[in-house]
């Protein structure tokens, strides 16, 4: 299988190069999208594995079993990472699929279908800081270097997986080109996590009683999948993820870039942000 170099790119995109493939790109663009299929976006450490949750437990009617046995990228790999067909293959219930992918590599297999499309997005201040922690962690990311650094490439795109700002763009301006499409925020969920998951459930076609609503909602606490192997990523062996560095499941929090940004660099992220969604009409929560 031709792996990707960490420095080639795919559609002017660059994807870390130990999961995806070629191949494994070519087949996720050229995708055969079910009707019955629930397909999760999200632009990286935005709450991909919190709603990977989320959705689990609707399923199964707040009953954990599923949550506590199999790995998350077991019950929803990301459609463009090698492994994808072979766990979809083995599925046999509906399918969960994950994906970072930008919308206009995913529009033509996605035309016309009747999947359930979930955008989770997450505001970009404590993205860009969640991401740098994990560039810090993840072995097959590159060496962040300072913050001051890190944050310069991530406004401009030069960071895997591409730009915040056309990847919530691209998908959002196009909702009304998709059949099912939910759109949730990190910060929603945080606030009122008990009204997300009735969300969740209620566009799944999947209700929840209220009992059963709070089992979900206490599986998918932040304190609760901290400690879940199944999605916590201590699975994941030390010279990938290396948690002596930090934790996957870091902090959990709205507003904790206050912590990292200088007023500088937080002037210069509101420049930026002012003139690259100055045609979007999305509102972001910066602190809770
Ligand atoms: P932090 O690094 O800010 O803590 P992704 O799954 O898209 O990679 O996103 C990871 C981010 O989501 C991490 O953010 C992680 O802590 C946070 N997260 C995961 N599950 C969460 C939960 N139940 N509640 C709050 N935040 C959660």
């Amino acid at each position: 299988m031709a792996r990707l170099d960490v420095t080639e790119t795919f559609h002017s995109i660059t994807f870390p190069g130990h999961m995806h493939t070629e191949e494994s790109l070519n087949y996720a663009t050229s995708f055969k999208f079910q009707d019955t299929d629930t397909v999760i976006v999200t632009y990286p450490k935005s709450g991909t594995t919190w709603m990977q949750e989320i959705i689990t437990l609707v399923l199964s009617k707040g009953d954990p079993a599923v949550a506590q046995n199999q790995p998350n990228w077991a019950r929803a790999p990301w459609l463009e990472q090698y492994y994808c067909a072979d766990v979809l293959k083995a599925s046999t219930g509906p399918r969960i699929i994950t994906t970072h992918l930008p919308y206009h590599l995913l529009a033509p297999a996605l035309q016309h279908s009747k999947a359930k499309v979930i955008y989770v997005a997450r505001n970009l201040k404590d993205v860009s800081v969640s991401y740098y922690h994990f560039h810090k962690m993840a072995n097959f990311l590159p060496n962040p270097g300072a913050f001051s650094d890190f944050i310069n490439d991530f406004l401009k795109g030069a960071v895997h997986y591409g730009s915040w700002f056309d990847h919530i763009k691209g998908w959002t301006s196009h909702a009304k080109d998709i059949q099912n499409f939910l759109y949730i925020t990190y910060e929603e969920m945080w606030q009122d996590l008990h009204g997300s998951v009735q969300k969740v459930s209620r566009f799944l076609q999947c209700p929840l009683t209220e009992d059963e609503l709070i089992l979900a909602q206490k599986h998918c606490s932040f304190n609760s999948m901290k400690e879940n192997a199944m999605v916590n990523y201590t699975l994941i062996p030390q010279e990938i993820m290396d948690h002596s560095k930090g934790k996957f499941m870091r902090k959990g929090k709205v507003g904790d870039w206050m912590n990292t940004f200088t007023e500088e660099q937080s002037r210069l992220v509101d420049d930026v942000y002012s003139s690259q969604m100055a045609d979007s009409s999305l509102l972001f929560k910066w602190e809770c």
